[in-house]
């Protein structure tokens, strides 16, 4: 049992998913220091209903000079926060005079990049300098600093009131959210919205896509659960809207209550939620069955295709990979390599099982027999893209929902 982040409630524990690595450390080859592990447990808490990772790692070994992630890689992701950027101006900074777009986690500015287009006042808060360095060159403003309290006042301070702050897949990745509430509310006017999407507790349950748990999810975030600590801060859940990116999420707005009044989607999502019981430990323990059996199917099946000669390998160096590849135990021995668009992991091993990492260049005829698709969440852009594979007779491996052949 641990102590609830958010409420100091007490966190029952679903699942073990033992020794993990960092998920985008990508070791050089010729690295022999020794690589960092921690214990990897996720549990519920019994209070608030904030489904949380049972131990802290310290966030400058995740967000640091070298982060692997850049979010730019998918055509698809830089459609969706286009129209994402398109939608808040137009709805939040219409009839504002100079409004402020703070963006927390902002990432190779696949965001900011069009709210800078449109000329409007903008910051990016980033501690990963590679990553900013990118959106600067993409004429975005940005901080290299972790947003919390003290930021949030210092940016207050200097550029006056934010009319919107928005956060994607990055709020779920800090454990000291009572630090970004405080931060909110003294950033953010009063009319205006904090709006942050990430991955849908919901969907996790319903697809058993238990890779969504590693080092940097510390949160997997439901409208009940986020409800409940927006309230603990002074502000309220107003919208939820769902989302089919990554696999599932939720774009959450937070609102000051003397200010916005929530919508019907909320109490409609917390009424489903309730009778679904996504956040009980009877779901939540079935769930865990249903991972440990896809987890040996799909083991069972890899090393099926290695006593037929198969050649295996993965596609998409994601984070989630290592807690597959690590807690199922998938060395170079079942997949080969990983192929991936991103420089900054090519050439690399992939944290803790060691798969090497692969330019999607080299992802050439004669193609492997077998691609297990880690990048799952951009199926559809993938499989598009590389539709000659199949059409050579090349097979892809998935294991959401469950394992199976397409
Ligand atoms: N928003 C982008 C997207 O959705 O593709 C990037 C998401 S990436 C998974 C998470 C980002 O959050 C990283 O760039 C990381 O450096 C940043 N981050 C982590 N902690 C943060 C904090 N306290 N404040 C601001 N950004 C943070
Ligand atoms: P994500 O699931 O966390 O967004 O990570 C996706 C990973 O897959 C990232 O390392 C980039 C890689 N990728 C490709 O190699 N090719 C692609 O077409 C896409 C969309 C992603
Ligand atoms: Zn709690």
């Amino acid at each position: 049992m641990s102590t609830c982040r958010i409420c100091r409630g007490p966190v029952y524990q679903f699942f073990d998913f033992g020794q993990q690595p960092i998920s985008d450390a990508f070791r050089k080859p010729e690295d022999t220091s020794e690589e960092f592990f921690f214990h990897m447990a996720i549990g519920v808490c019994q209070q608030c209903t904030m489904v949380q990772l049972m131990s802290e790692v310290p966030r400058e070994k995740m967000f640091h000079e070298e982060y692997a992630y850049h979010s730019s890689t998918s055509a698809r992701m830089q459609e969706h926060f286009a129209g994402t950027a398109l939608r808040l101006l137009e709805t939040e900074c219409r009839d504002v005079a100079d409004p402020l777009v703070v963006e927390l986690g902002c990432n190779d500015g696949i965001m900011l990049r069009t709210v800078a287009e449109r000329g409007v006042r903008h910051l990016g808060v980033d501690p990963s300098a590679n990553v900013a360095e990118v959106a600067a060159s993409k004429g975005v403003r940005v901080r290299v600093a972790f947003f919390e309290e003290s930021v949030a006042k210092e940016i207050r301070a200097s550029e006056g009131p934010a009319q919107v702050i928005y956060a994607a897949n990055t709020v779920c990745h800090i454990p000291y959210l009572d630090s970004i509430f405080r931060g909110v509310d003294a950033l953010l006017s009063p009319t205006g919205v904090f709006v942050f999407e990430d991955p849908y507790l919901g969907d996790i349950v319903e697809r058993a896509s238990f890779d969504q748990i590693y080092d940097e999810h510390f949160y997997l975030f439901s409208a009940t659960s986020v409800q409940a600590a927006a309230r603990q801060f002074g502000f309220d859940l107003v919208d939820v809207e769902r989302l089919p990116t990554h696999g599932g999420e939720i774009r959450y707005t937070i609102g000051r209550p003397e200010h916005r009044r929530p919508t019907e989607r909320v109490a409609e999502l917390i009424a489903e939620e309730r009778e679904r019981g996504i956040d009980t430990l009877a779901t939540l323990e079935q769930w865990g069955t249903e991972v440990k059996r896809n987890c040996g199917d799909l083991v069972t099946l890899l090393r099926k295709l290695k006593d037929e000669g198969a050649t295996v390998y993965a596609y998409g160096a994601t984070a989630k990979s290592a807690t597959v590849t690590n807690y199922a135990g998938i060395g170079p021995d079942l997949v080969a390599g990983v192929f991936d668009s991103t420089p900054g992991k090519q050439h690399r091993l992939t944290p803790g099982a060691h798969l090497p990492v692969r330019p999607l260049e080299e992802f050439t005829t004669p193609y492997p027999d077998y691609l297990l698709l880690f990048a799952w969440n951009h199926a559809e852009e993938i499989i598009k893209r590389e539709q000659a594979f199949r059409e050579q007779g090349g097979k892809w491996i998935l294991y959401v929902p469950d394992v199976h052949l397409l």
